[in-house]
């Protein structure tokens, strides 16, 4: 798939997407990731790409013409999915949501800042406004590298085990059963036997069994 993501602070997603398991997708060509400087597509001769708020108050909005310029001159070259802009006020992202997203060929992710985009940029070119929380970031650069890690790990080949991002928590509404490795003992405090038992069919039984109660007890939304 691809991805292009629109910022005006391209430097910050430069770690999320060029390290474990992204950069790997990225040099299988499994995601092909673009990151574009929208202040390229600015006005006049200070590459202005914000301005203030008509009616006033405090902060600044990104103009609508630089965004449309780049969405534009990216639509000319190949059809898009989905535009998404992340925003606060989107839609709560899920991984029933990224298990969605990642089947799509391409997609677009315009990220804000200030006080956000022009309002016509949300009713007129973007197609999906996803939130990833209940809080307020600076701008939408770390929720764009949220949106993509979780996508891009879950393309098929993007794992090494393949059936490990199946087993992740949330991907069946389950919370992941508790993990151990070695020693089986320290300090004194035991891994649980039946891990060290041997009996794969008895240890698949007591994690689906830790999955739920874990579940119940964490997160009984979840099961509802
Ligand atoms: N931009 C600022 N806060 C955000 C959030 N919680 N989710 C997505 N984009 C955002």
């Amino acid at each position: 798939m691809r991805i292009d993501v629109i910022t005006v602070l391209p430097e910050l997603l430069d770690s999320p997407i060029n390290h474990s398991i992204v950069k790997r997708a990225r040099n299988k060509r499994l995601a092909d990731i673009y990151v574009h400087n929208l202040r390229d597509y600015g006005k006049g001769n200070y590459k202005q790409i914000d301005d203030y708020a008509f009616g006033g108050g405090a902060g600044m909005v990104m103009m609508i013409e630089p965004i449309f310029e780049i969405i534009e001159k990216l639509k000319s070259e190949r059809s898009y999915d989905e535009i998404i802009y992340v925003t606060p006020d989107g839609e709560q992202f899920k991984q029933s949501t990224a298990n969605h997203l990642s089947t799509f060929e391409n997609i677009i992710i315009l990220c804000g800042h200030y006080k956000g985009v022009d309002h016509r940029v949300r009713e007129r070119l973007v197609t999906k406004e996803i939130s990833i929380g209940d809080y307020v970031l600076s701008g939408g650069e770390l929720a764009a590298a949220v949106i993509i890690d979780t996508i891009v790990r879950i393309i098929p080949g993007a794992i090494s085990d393949e059936t490990s991002a199946l087993t992740d928590s949330f991907q069946d509404n389950l919370l992941s059963p508790p993990v151990y490795t070695r020693p089986p003992e320290f300090n004194g405090w035991k891994v649980p036997d039946i891990l060290l038992s041997g009996n794969h069919k008895l240890i698949d039984k007591w994690n689906e069994e830790q999955a739920f109660e874990r579940t119940q007890r964490l997160r009984p939304d979840l099961l509802e």
